[in-house]
């Protein structure tokens, strides 16, 4: 049965972008590893040679679009290598937004499979420490497999829930909150069958508590950032929203132009008038940018 409520939703979330959006279809696309592969073209021109195909991705340091491929490039030597990681372009803004560098102590509280995890550990030039925690045991292998396959050295993995992090008695420079959300429907296809307003509701409640539980784990001085591949207000602007009134949090502005992708967020959505500062928000629309949608916040303790 068709869910015409949430279809309704998007009808009024997108207006013509509605239609856009239907369409779509994901283009695949890689991370170069510069902890391994210390010039992105001798990869790149290597699966070229293989039957791969790439386009520069123009919003990323190391990201390529996959134009065409003969050959899986889950499977290839050089992914088995380590050379690259799999991982969708919009995907790879969150860390690069974070920006760690080598000195600093740094969380990603929901880490499994590792996208953002190892190339945390790349911009900190396996430096540092990171910590990485993931709440479901059976996402632990993923995480190990993606560490290790990547050279990761300077990488610790908790399975542990994420709103126990007081438990380790550590403080964070930086901390990477890439929470658990309700996903979307370009990168699942039964999504409108199985998603309902009820949980955007359950899963915003959830995304709270784990900001409290980073904040009191953040230094004084340390920044947060929050992401979401979420189009769901309710688990974006309006958790955005709560954090502005209810913790020891100064949100910063993501300037689109720097970042050279997406739009400011808007305070005014959903029919709901929220704090104006919600506006410093990066929102990638995906019929805009043909990328998959992303939410990010940033925040300064
Ligand atoms: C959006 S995915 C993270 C993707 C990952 N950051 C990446 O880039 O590969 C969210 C992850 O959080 C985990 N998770 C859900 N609730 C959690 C909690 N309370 N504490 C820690 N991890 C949690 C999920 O099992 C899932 O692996």
């Amino acid at each position: 049965m068709v869910n015409e409520k949430l279809i309704q939703r998007y009808k009024d979330l997108f207006g013509d972008g509605w239609k856009i959006i239907q369409k779509m279809e994901l283009r695949q696309s890689i991370r170069v590893n510069t902890l391994k592969m210390a010039d992105d073209k001798q990869l790149i021109s290597r699966l070229e040679k293989e039957g791969a195909k790439f386009s520069k991705v123009p919003f990323l340091p190391h990201g390529y679009y996959v134009d065409s491929s003969r050959f899986s490039l889950g499977a290839a030597p050089e992914y088995l290598f380590g050379y690259y990681y799999i991982q969708e372009a919009a995907s790879q803004l969150p860390a690069l937004i974070l920006n760690p560098d080598k000195k600093d102590i740094v969380l990603d509280m929901a880490a499994a499979p590792g996208g953002k995890l190892t190339q945390l550990a790349e911009l900190m030039e396996n430096q540092g420490v990171l910590i990485g925690l993931e709440k479901m045991k059976h996402r632990i292998p993923s995480l190990r497999n993606s560490i290790e396959r990547l050279g990761v050295s300077n990488s610790v993995i908790y399975n542990l829930d994420a709103l126990d992090v007081s438990s380790l008695g550590l403080k964070f420079d930086k901390i990477l909150l890439d929470a658990p959300c309700s996903g979307n429907f370009l990168v699942d296809n039964t999504w409108f069958d199985k998603r309902t307003v009820e949980q955007f509701k359950d899963r915003s409640e959830l995304q709270k508590s784990l900001l409290k539980a980073a904040s009191s784990v953040l230094k004084e001085g340390g920044t947060l950032v929050y992401s979401t591949c979420s189009m769901e207000p309710e688990e974006n602007e309006f958790v955005v929203d709560w954090v502005i009134e209810n913790l020891d949090l100064k949100i910063e502005k993501i300037n689109p132009e720097k970042i050279d992708i997406g739009e400011s967020a808007s305070a005014n959505i959903n029919g709901k008038s929220l704090n104006k500062d919600v506006s410093c928000c990066l929102r990638i629309w995906p019929h805009k940018t043909k990328t998959q949608p992303f939410f990010i916040a940033k925040f300064r303790k």
